[in-house]
């Protein structure tokens, strides 16, 4: 047996530990007098021990040491002891919480849902395709950009990978990004960070009703995965002290159908004023009136970047709204037309000589295409029932 020590007990002339082998965790039992133990036995130690598995009188499974060898020592002023510690503070030791149980089943999760993902797009014929991080294209236009500079360069950090995904699905008909993305804006919510990944599928001949389609089976497919995979044995939900009636509500959210509503339905339901974006407050309103993640469509032509397919008044485009965290997925037909495309993005004020590259897709065999980006995080907030989304990634990167 070979791991780190979570916790230590003495009794009776028995000594328990309780460690972790970073897979889980596992009890470890020395009988005083029988066993040799070289080194001191301090929680976040690790060690290397001989013996034999067996079972505890009460059943439970142990593992009985005959010798145990300290590896790498620690000492008192080890921060993660054997109790319940705030969020907050293992915020401020990101270095050392994922020696913690919550912390070592969210990364897990982290990992199952970034299998689940990969393992869903390659079954449905998806390519991943690669796009650069570094690039001068401020694909959402709202310039919330981190500068690179150089003494040979000036560009900036990419918000979205799309505008390259195109390009890719111009070759490969159907392609997914899975990425960083940075934005500067200056949010200091529990949903944004700085930096965070993003997936982003984008498909040759789908239009915006089938684009939901698909992002519902998407999303329900890989929420399905990680749920299934993060029960018995493993139990991270356990470890996070998630109640089965809450995997079981977010099983059952899965097997319905998620509404899909217009803008149009929203402001006239819920008092927004034709023009204003849907805010976190509304948002929350939508899916608590119907209990379940909701696709909100056709905002106003206005509120959106120029890549969008637009009729006079609405951009054919949708977000994905969930309970708990909001926005899920942002998504679109994109504008297939290139004299349609100029004008857009002359009008966006785009530097024309500098996007050629991106008119090129409209230039050569252009075809009526969709696409939209997951928030990595986001769904694993979900999942995991974070309350900051700098809960569920290592090393947070926030305003
Ligand atoms: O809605 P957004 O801005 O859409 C785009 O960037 C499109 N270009 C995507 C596409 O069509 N290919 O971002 C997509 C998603 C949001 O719905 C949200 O889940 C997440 O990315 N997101 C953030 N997550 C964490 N921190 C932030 N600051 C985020 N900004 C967006
Ligand atoms: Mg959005």
């Amino acid at each position: 047996m070979k791991g780190w020590i979570k916790s230590t007990r003495k009794s009776k002339g028995l000594t328990f530990c309780t460690i972790t082998d970073g897979k889980r965790d596992h009890q470890i039992t020395m009988v005083d007098g029988e066993c040799v133990i070289d080194g001191e036995l301090k929680v976040g130690a690790s060690f290397v021990a001989e013996g034999v598995y067996s079972k505890t009188p009460k059943g439970q499974d142990e593992f009985l040491v005959s010798k145990l060898t300290i590896v790498g020592v620690s000492d008192d002023t080890y921060p993660i002891q054997p109790k319940k510690h705030s969020d907050e503070f293992l915020r401020s030791i990101p270095e050392l919480r994922g020696r913690t149980k919550g912390m070592q089943a969210t990364w897990k999760m982290r990992h199952y849902l970034t299998q689940a993902i990969h393992k869903f797009m390659d079954a449905e014929g998806f390519i991943q395709y690669y796009t650069p991080l570094i690039t001068h294209a401020d694909c959402e236009g709202a310039g919330e950009t981190f500068d690179v500079q150089s003494d040979w360069m000036h560009e900036k950090l990419t918000v979205s990978g799309q505008l390259h995904g195109e390009v890719g699905m111009m070759s490969l008909g159907k392609i997914y990004t899975f990425s960083p993305c940075f934005r500067a804006e200056k949010s200091m919510t529990r949903k944004h960070l700085s930096e965070f990944w993003m997936i982003e599928p984008e498909m040759a001949f789908y239009d915006l009703e089938q684009t939901i389609e698909f992002a519902s089976i998407f999303v329900k497919e890989v929420m399905l995965s990680v749920i299934s995979r993060s029960v018995y044995p493993y139990d991270e939900f356990k470890q996070l002290g998630i109640s089965s009636e809450t995997v079981a509500d977010m099983a059952s959210m899965i097997k319905q159908a998620w509404p899909v509503v217009t803008y149009q339905e929203v402001i006239e339901k819920f008092g927004v004023i034709y023009g204003d974006d849907i805010s976190s407050e509304v948002e929350k309103k939508v899916v608590d009136y119907f209990k379940l993640p909701v696709f909100i469509t056709h905002y106003p032509k206005e509120l959106k970047p120029f890549y969008m397919k637009k009729d006079d008044k609405v951009a054919y485009c949708f977000d994905l709204i969930f309970p708990e965290v909001g926005e899920v997925i942002g998504g679109s037909q994109r504008e297939e037309s290139y004299d349609v495309l100029c004008a857009q993005m002359t009008e966006a004020g785009l530097d024309m000589e500098k996007m050629k590259w991106y008119l090129s897709t409209r230039k050569y065999g252009t075809v009526p295409h969709s696409g939209f980006g997951l928030g990595f995080e986001r769904l694993l907030m979900y999942l995991t029932k974070a309350s900051k989304i700098h809960d569920v990634i290592p090393f947070p990167v926030s305003y």
